[in-house]
């Protein structure tokens, strides 16, 4: 697996590996990026087809719910369409063992999200979820959950209603929207506790396919380095994170099955 990478990676690779089999608490802090070889597009890619004239950043407000909630609506049930089919990539995969991995190796792994996919899940993780999750939703006006089959069901698209639109709250009347965090909101609160403590007191915190743009999310890294950490990112692009330590510039899904490996030989 090693050989198939660029021997300028593979150092880096060996680097990273030697660094996080010798520390115990781990952050990973994941974006997009990570589910993008699932089939999933990131958000910095143009957006296709009837989406095509619409940026993510004018239709993931509440102001854009509040101007044209069927809109919003339908963006999401179309995002629901295309997540629905797709499931966890090699990455998704070598995180989720090693959390597994953790309980014999006596390390502390952390994994925050910021993806609304769950594909963390399917493949078996624990995972912080920082901007909700697609297959929820609830009421924009009284704030209670919207209870139905989205979540159980995800994966049977013959029993989720892509088409349905705009649902109301059956409290208040108020329209159903999904239970996502969106621009100028704020982050669920025990969720970002989770994340601050778990960045202020890691040793290593890994940035996976995340374009280091949104915050407050983007400032954990920060925060981590700060408090002692060593950051490595791991992102085939270059971003603006300018206190990363070891930089792996290649998919996740390439990069992360070798990394865990590597890691793990050097523990026993
Ligand atoms: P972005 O779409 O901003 O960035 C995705 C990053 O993934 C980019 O830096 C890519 O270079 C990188 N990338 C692409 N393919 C990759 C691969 N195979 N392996 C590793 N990296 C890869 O996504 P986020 O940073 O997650 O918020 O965006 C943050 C938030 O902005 C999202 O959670 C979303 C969005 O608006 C909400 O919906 C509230």
């Amino acid at each position: 697996m090693l050989a198939e990478l660029s021997p300028p990676l593979i150092a880096q690779v060996q680097d990273a590996a030697k660094l996080l089999a010798s520390k115990r608490r781990i952050c990973i802090l994941t974006g997009a990026g990570i589910s993008a070889e699932s089939g999933i597009p990131t958000f910095r890619d143009k957006q296709t087809g009837l989406w095509e004239n619409y940026k993510a950043e004018d239709l993931a407000t509440p102001d854009a719910f509040a101007r044209d909630p069927k809109l919003v609506w339908s963006w999401y049930q179309w995002r629901r369409k295309l997540v629905a089919d797709k499931t966890p990539n090699p990455a998704h995969h070598a995180l989720a063992q090693w959390q597994q991995h953790t309980i014999s190796n006596q390390q502390q792994l952390t994994l925050i999200t910021q993806n609304v996919d769950n594909l963390h899940e399917q493949a078996g993780s624990i995972v912080t979820h920082l901007h909700g999750n697609l297959w929820r939703n609830r009421c924009s006006q009284c704030h209670i959950p919207y209870i139905n089959d989205l979540e159980g069901s995800k994966n049977s698209e013959d029993t989720i209603n892509f088409d349905e639109l705009l649902l109301t709250c059956p409290h208040c009347d108020g329209y159903i929207r999904p239970d996502i965090v969106w621009f100028g909101e704020a982050l669920p609160v025990q969720a970002w506790q989770t994340a601050e403590e778990a960045a202020a007191h890691c040793e290593v915190f890994i940035s996976i396919g995340t374009s280091s743009l949104v915050y407050p999310a983007a400032g954990l890294a920060q925060l981590a380095k700060q408090n002692g950490a060593k950051v490595i990112e791991i992102n085939p692009d270059p971003t603006p994170n300018t206190i990363v330590d070891i930089t792996l510039a290649e998919k996740a899904g390439v990069v992360m099955p070798v990394l865990i490996a590597q890691m793990t030989a050097l523990q026993f």
